[in-house]
């Protein structure tokens, strides 16, 4: 088998295995929370492309530990994910009926279940790597540390308050704010998935930056095609809205770099992540071929 037919297979398997361990996370039996649970499984169950976990159980196995073994902050990453799709698409945020090819949690459930389910998948991502992750005490604090540092104020959370701030100043948005917004609100959780991937394993302070330089670019890629995307795929290719970037006036590659400038700077992205896995030393077919995922999907 070839190397690109080898890494496919794996991540088949990352993918299977993870969604089997999400399938089974177990929130409550209390019958007055049913409503809660039933909200954050329809959030959490209906598709998704599962990038941010596959990418962290790859780094794990690229150093050479079992991938099933980061499962439980693998699946905090993706809990913290949805979460930020769910108020990511809330009326007071982008304001989206449909994600995943489905009504968005708040159209289903209501605003305020949304808000609630949103806010309950952080307690029980920390749950999953306080309780159920195995490592050291150090390893584990490290991955609390690293998901707290990149879903913060410095992460996750500010990109998105910068990107509202700038929302209706769509092209006039300065470059350096752009790409902070991308690496921000999109780059720093896709950044910490791999890095937790690596720290679980016990990857050295050298391969740990390297795999950090390359999830850096692939987090900016990523958010750079989500925004070509929205600008050329219809709804039904996405299973959420298109065309809604230039009608709210983002601030988006495509915006500021127009199309050709978008891919471009994408495929930039996308070549110095691969460049940065030259000095990792191990099997990093897989993760070029994430690289290569990322930048030319289209969904
Ligand atoms: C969408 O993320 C939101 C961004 C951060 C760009 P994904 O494209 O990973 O969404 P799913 O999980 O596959 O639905
Ligand atoms: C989503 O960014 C970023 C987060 C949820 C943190 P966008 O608003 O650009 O992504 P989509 O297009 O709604 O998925
Ligand atoms: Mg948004
Ligand atoms: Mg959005």
């Amino acid at each position: 088998m070839d190397s690109g037919l080898r890494s496919a297979a794996r991540f088949q398997e990352h993918r299977e295995r993870f969604e089997e361990y999400l399938r089974e996370l177990y929130f409550s039996d209390e019958p007055r929370l049913s409503g809660l649970v039933e909200a954050m499984r329809y959030a959490m169950l209906g598709g998704g492309k599962r990038v941010r976990p596959t990418l962290c159980m790859e780094c794990a196995w690229v150093f050479g530990t079992e991938p099933d073994r980061t499962l439980p902050s693998a699946a905090a990453i993706e809990l913290i994910h949805t979460y930020s799709l769910i108020h990511d698409d809330l009326p007071a945020m982008d304001d989206d009926d449909f994600r995943r090819g489905r009504p968005t949690t708040h159209r289903k459930y209501g605003e305020a279940m949304a808000i609630l389910a949103g806010d309950a998948f952080f307690g029980e991502a920390l749950t999953l790597i306080t309780v159920h992750q195995q490592g050291t005490c150090e390893q584990v604090l490290e991955v609390v540390r690293e998901l707290a540092g990149s879903t913060g104020v410095n992460g996750m959370v500010g990109g998105q308050v910068i990107d509202m701030d700038h929302t209706g100043v769509g092209s006039g948005t300065d470059p350096e704010t752009l790409y902070m917004i991308h690496k921000f609100k999109t780059g720093a959780l896709i950044k910490s998935s791999a890095r937790i991937g690596a720290l679980l394993a016990g990857a050295g302070p050298g391969e740990q930056a390297a795999i950090s330089e390359y999830a850096d670019e692939l987090g900016l890629c990523f958010q750079i095609v989500d925004d070509v995307l929205n600008a050329t795929s219809t709804r039904e290719e996405l299973g959420k809205s298109a065309g809604s970037d230039a009608e709210q006036g983002k601030a988006t590659f495509v915006g500021v770099y127009g199309l050709d400038g978008a891919r471009r700077e994408a495929d930039e992205s996308a070549h110095r992540a691969v460049a940065a896995l030259e000095r990792v030393d191990g099997d990093t077919s897989g993760l070029r071929d994430m690289a290569l995922f990322v930048r030319h999907r289209e969904s």
